[in-house]
Order: structure tokens, then C-alpha cells, then sequence
């Protein structure tokens, strides 16, 4: 009898393992690129120098190889042959990002650039004509210089300067534009920035700056969904949403568990409860600590600039699902007494007094701070589910960094192994995920680690005039996958 029941519990776990591989019916499968790190043609027409441009020439030595986006893969002229790209793989969405300045090259709203805009229409136009729907990211790290002078993303003002500048792409293109990401990852463009000075703006003030762009892109993301809110969806009924990185904190040992909490609370509460909470504001354990940080420093006030209630308000709710960048995890662990940190976020999480290590069996990548650990993805994505409730998510980026190659059966392992995970969430977990995005399309300008870092599903030749693209092993793997609908591709 007992034997008998084992044989049908492991005929049934095979059935199920064979199911569990299909994605639900009208799942959408799409990848990513982003203006500064495709687009090239940084000085074309009027297009005016933003914050990377000028980080580039200013602090080449930030860039493992001292390259630059000046060309990167060209897709200002060679857009036709990635929307071929897109087409052969059969995405159903294809992410891209508007260059702030080349669509408004004063950065305000006084000007509109006839070729930045003849530009994107082609590029959406050409996506639509496949088939293909746009989504499309506003604000991926590339701001005008001419507003960095100003403050940037320290500024308060920003928050007007985002909403003048969204409301034209959404008049623009909000015709054909139905999924829209407002800002990409505002832990990488504020967290890293102004901890460790290796991107751009490359200004280096722990205490002050992180927090006050944390806060100017809370508020220019939401006036940007208020925006489209009231003046745009109901005659174009599109979606729109803020996409965060998440690096999955798990605790080192059992006894680590509150303070892995905490450090979840500064890594992804920060820039979602804000949003996505039903209280709204910053998470409360945060404001407790950072205010007990800044008082012990010295400061006058806490360094987490404070939300009015008004502010809470204007913030909390402004999303139409979840977008979720993904790529590594972290095990945490409280700091001994005297030990030094290193900076947030790609290292330790010095605020909540946490240190980080790395899982010997997660396996390294060509970047320095990416090891992989499928189960990451899906236990960030429950985690968020736990946090804030029921809704939809959509995976905007998850990929894999290795050096440059046509067989890479290790990326398709990678995603393999982290679609599985979207599945359990989905199956299992019963998370609403209804998209997933795979960074990227084509190797391109990996920010600092220049060109040697490669995550595309085509290989793109940077040494030709052509910028020629072929495929990877991936790429015929992501395509099969499209088109089954299932992980199940041999
Ligand atoms: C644009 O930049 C390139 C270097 O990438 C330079 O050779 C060229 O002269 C510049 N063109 C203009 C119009 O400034
Ligand atoms: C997931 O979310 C979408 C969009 O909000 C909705 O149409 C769909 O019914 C949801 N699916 C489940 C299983 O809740």
C-alpha cells in the first residue's frame, strides 16, 4: 500500500514537473535595452550633452575599458535592424528608453528636437508594424547635463522638470505607447552615485545626496503617474509603473533573520512602500534608524528627508503593476564590533549596521558584484506580495553577464533556471507575474564595465563600422521558449 502510493506520488510529481514548465496563456515575453547604452550618436543634430556624455570624458578612468557610448551599438542608425532582431525572436514587448536629450534638448519643455522625435516615432512605428508593443522607459540615468548644473536629482524642482518632460512623451507617443516604465532603478541611479562615486554624476555624499534623490524620484515618478493619470489614460488606457532593483537579502545565519529584515526594509522598502503600502511614506523602521544615524552623526535633522502628509498622499498608489529588475542576491549578516563597511548597495548596508557575504555555491559572473542565485527572484518577488498585497507584476529586467561569445549555454542555463523560479511564483506561489523581460537584446555599453561585461542575446561586433548583431545560442533558446510558451524546448 505504502509502496503503491509512492509510485503514484512520483508519477504524479513527473506530471506536474512537465506542466509546471508552460507559462500561463497570454504571458508576455519581451527584452531590454536603454538609449545611452544602444543609441550612440551623442552628438547628432541638436541632441545635447547629458550626465554620462560628459562622465565619460570627465572620469574615463570610471569605465573598466576607458570606452564610451559615443557609438555603442548605433541604433540611432541602425534601429531598423534591431526591430528585424525583434521580430525574428518573437517578442511580444520590446523595452527601450527615451534619451531626455535628444527629445528636449534644453531638458525643458520649451523645445522639442524634430529629430529626436522623428527618431522615436520610427522606432515605435517600426516595433508596432511587426507586431512588437513598446514599452517604453522615460528616464534611464541619462540626465541633461544642463539640469545636473542645476542640482539634478537633488534638486526639488526636478519633480516639476520630470512631470513637464513626461508630459510631452506622453502626448508624443502615448497614441501607440501603451506600457510605460517612468524611472529604471532608482537605487543604482541615486544609492550608487553619491556612495561610491562610480557613476554618473560621480558625486560622492553618503550622508546628504542618496537620501534627497531618493526622495526627488519618489515625487517625480508619482507627478509623472499623476500626469498620465489625469490627462492621458482615459483616451489612451496605458500603464505605468517605476522599476526597481532588487538585490534578495537572506540571512546568513538563523540569528541574522531581523537584521535581514531591516536591510530588505532599506533595499526595497525604501523605494516601494512609498508606493506601493497602503500607509504610504517612508518604511517606518527606516525612519526610526535613519533618524538615530543622523542624530548621532551630528545633524540637526534626519538625513531621509521627511514626506508631508500631502506628499504621502501625492506618492502612495501611483502604480499600475510591479516592475521588478532582478539579477543577484546577497546573504546579510550583523557587523561585528569595529568591522569597516563598504558602500550600499552592491556591498554592505552600513545605515542598518549589516554586512554582506556571498554563498560559495552561488556562481560568479564577468561582473563583480552579480552571482547567481535563482531562487532569488522568486522569494524578492514573494517577499513584495507579502509586503504590499496582491497585484500585478511584470519582470522588466533579469539577465546574464559573461565575455563576449556565440555559445553561451551557461546564459541559457541562467535563464532557465530563473524563468523556473517565475513559474513556482506563479504556480505555486500564486503571484500575478504576466510578463518578463530579458536584459538585453544586444550587448551594449554595460555603464562601468564598458564593453567586457556582455548580456545580450546578440552579440554585437563593436570593432566593425556595422555594429553587426548575431545571434547567440540565447537568442535561438529565448525564441524556441516564445514560441512553445514553455520552458519545455527540446
Ligand atoms: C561628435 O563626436 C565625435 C566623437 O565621438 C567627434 O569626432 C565629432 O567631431 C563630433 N561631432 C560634432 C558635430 O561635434
Ligand atoms: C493578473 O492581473 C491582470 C491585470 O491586472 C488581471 O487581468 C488578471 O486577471 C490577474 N490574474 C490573476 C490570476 O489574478
Amino acid at each position: 500500500m505504502i509502496s503503491s502510493n509512492v509510485v503514484l506520488l512520483s508519477l504524479l510529481a513527473v506530471t506536474v514537473t512537465c506542466e509546471d514548465l508552460d507559462f500561463p496563456p497570454g504571458f508576455q515575453f519581451g527584452a531590454a535595452s536603454a538609449a545611452y547604452q544602444v543609441e550612440g550618436a551623442w552628438n547628432v543634430s541638436d541632441k545635447s550633452e547629458n550626465i554620462w556624455d560628459r562622465l565619460v570624458r570627465d572620469k574615463p578612468e570610471l569605465i573598466a575599458d576607458r570606452s564610451t557610448g559615443d557609438v555603442a551599438c548605433d541604433s540611432y542608425h541602425l534601429w531598423r535592424r534591431d526591430v528585424e532582431m525583434t521580430a525574428d525572436l518573437g517578442l511580444h514587448f520590446y523595452r527601450i528608453s527615451i534619451a531626455w536629450t535628444r527629445l528636449l534638448p534644453n531638458g525643458f519643455a520649451n523645445k522639442i528636437s524634430e529629430d529626436g522625435l522623428n527618431y522615436y516615432n520610427n522606432v515605435i512605428d517600426g516595433l508596432l508594424e511587426k507586431g512588437i508593443q513598446p514599452m517604453v522607459t522615460l528616464y534611464h540615468w541619462d540626465l541633461p547635463q544642463s539640469l545636473q548644473d542645476l542640482g539634478g536629482w537633488t534638486n526639488p524642482l526636478i519633480v516639476n522638470w520630470f512631470g513637464n518632460y513626461a508630459r510631452i512623451a506622453f502626448s508624443l507617443f502615448g497614441d501607440r505607447v501603451k506600457t510605460w516604465i517612468t524611472i529604471n532603478e532608482p537605487l543604482i541611479m541615486c544609492d550608487v552615485p553619491y556612495n561610491t562615486g562610480s557613476m554618473a554624476p560621480a558625486i560622492v555624499n553618503p550622508d546628504v545626496g542618496a537620501h534627497l534623490c531618493a526622495k526627488n524620484v519618489l515625487m517625480a515618478h508619482a507627478k509623472a503617474w499623476r500626469i498620465y493619470d489625469k490627462e492621458f489614460r482615459p483616451k489612451y488606457h496605458g500603464e505605468l509603473s517605476l522599476a526597481n532593483h532588487l538585490i534578495w537579502y537572506e540571512p546568513f545565519t538563523p540569528e541574522d533573520e531581523e537584521i535581514t529584515e531591516t536591510a530588505r526594509e532599506y533595499m526595497a522598502g525604501r523605494y516601494s512602500h512609498p508606493i506601493y503600502s497602503k500607509e504610504g511614506g517612508w518604511p517606518p523602521v527606516i525612519e526610526k534608524i535613519m533618524a538615530e544615524n543622523s542624530k548621532a552623526k551630528g545633524y540637526s535633522e534626519s538625513n531621509l528627508p521627511a514626506f508631508t502628509k500631502e506628499e504621502i498622499e501625492f506618492v502612495r498608489g501611483t502604480f499600475d503593476f510591479y516592475a521588478v529588475n532582478h539579477y543577484t542576491s546577497r546573504l546579510i549578516r550583523r557587523a561585528k564590533e569595529g568591522e569597516e563597511f563598504g558602500a550600499f548597495p552592491l556591498s554592505d548596508v552600513p545605515d542598518v549596521g549589516a554586512k554582506y557575504e556571498i554563498n560559495p555555491d552561488w556562481k560568479p559572473t564577468t561582473s563583480s558584484w552579480f552571482f547567481v542565485y535563482p531562487e532569488g527572484l522568486r522569494n524578492q518577488i514573494v517577499w513584495l506580495r507579502e509586503q504590499y498585497g496582491d497585484m500585478k507584476f511584470i519582470v522588466t529586467e533579469n539577465g546574464y553577464a559573461r565575455l563576449k561569445g556565440l555559445d553561451d549555454t551557461d546564459r541559457i542555463e541562467y535563464y532557465t533556471e530563473y524563468l523556473k523560479q517565475v513559474l513556482r511564483a506563479i504556480k505555486e506561489d500564486g503571484v500575478n507575474i504576466t510578463g518578463y523581460t530579458t536584459w538585453s537584446l544586444m550587448d551594449n555599453f554595460e555603464w562601468g564595465d564598458g564593453y567586457n561585461s556582455r548580456f545580450g542575446l546578440y552579440e554585437v561586433d563593436f570593432t566593425s563600422p556595422e555594429r553587426t548583431r548575431t545571434p547567440k545560442a540565447s537568442a535561438e533558446f529565448y525564441k524556441k521558449l516564445i514560441q512553445r510558451h514553455s520552458l519545455n524546448v527540446d
